[in-house]
């Protein structure tokens, strides 16, 4: 009797082993690594809107968001959302790694913004979520050198800066699933494709128009914003962008 439950058991063990291949857990851990640095991507873009009536007073001059206060909230922010921990992550890993790259680039982009946020007098600066997004994405790729990448992009229908432009997988899986009937609110894209020609884990999440987009990009088609920008006439919860993250495999 006993020794037909150890084989039973060498036997569970045996599928449990070949079930998680090699491939199959480098699989888990790049899709862990791509939520894991999208949510801080966006922990740290929210800093930036929550503050956004803040940082466009006339009437303030420091407005308190130094690059480790920025840092600090980013961290808050994350831990909200995933109930742990970002330092909880191991340094030495992949994932701590990249986490370590882009609150670096994090911290980078508020030190360079100091004198534009700070200045007293001037109300609009154009100091915006998109833009701080675009500008941490670019150190943080600059960072990790050719290691991973990210991006907050938007349909080509939709888009403002040409830098953000979708590359032909980012296009395709927004045209073919996000923005196809039936598709699941937020529910991300994973797949081992090309990124710039070369082999990458790729991870495409969507992003919807809240109430508060839509002074710029709901209105009526057309219409100035006050940015200088032209109005996309977007509708409530509607497809707005999505935030693109690779990981290179080469
Ligand atoms: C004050 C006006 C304003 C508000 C409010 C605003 N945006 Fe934007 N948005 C812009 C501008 C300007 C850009 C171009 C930024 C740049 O230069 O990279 C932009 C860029 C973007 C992009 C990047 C792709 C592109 O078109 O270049 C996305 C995605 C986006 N916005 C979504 C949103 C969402 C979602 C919200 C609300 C949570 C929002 N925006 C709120 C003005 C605004």
């Amino acid at each position: 009797m006993k020794s037909k439950y150890i084989f039973i058991t060498l036997f569970l063990a045996l599928v449990a082993s070949v079930a998680t291949t090699p491939a199959a857990h480098a699989q888990v851990e790049n899709e862990k690594q791509s939520q894991e640095i999208v949510t801080l991507f966006r922990a740290a873009r929210k800093v930036i809107s929550d503050n956004q009536a803040h940082i466009n007073d006339a009437t303030k001059g420091d407005k308190g968001l130094s690059a480790a206060a920025v840092v600090q909230k980013t961290k808050e922010n994350f831990q909200n959302d995933l109930k742990r921990s970002v330092d909880d992550t191991p340094a030495d890993s992949p994932t701590g790694l990249a986490n370590a790259a882009l609150l670096t680039a994090v911290g980078e982009v508020m030190t360079d913004a100091q004198v534009l946020i700070n200045e007293q007098g001037k109300g609009f600066k154009g100091f915006l979520p998109a833009v701080f997004a675009r500008q941490v994405a670019e150190k943080f790729n600059t960072g990790m050198n050719g290691r991973a990448f990210i991006k907050l992009t938007a349909p080509r229908d939709l888009l403002r800066n040409r830098s953000n432009r979708t590359d032909e997988w980012e296009s395709s899986q927004i045209e073919t699933k996000f923005r196809a009937a039936g598709w699941e609110h937020g529910k991300p894209v994973t797949e081992e494709t090309t990124s710039k020609g070369r082999q990458a884990f790729r991870y495409l999440l969507p992003e919807y128009y809240g109430q508060s987009c839509l002074s710029c990009h709901g209105g009526t088609k057309g219409e100035i914003d006050i940015t200088g920008g032209t109005k996309e006439g977007a509708k409530l919860g509607e497809l707005g962008g999505a935030i693109s993250f690779a990981i290179y495999l080469d």
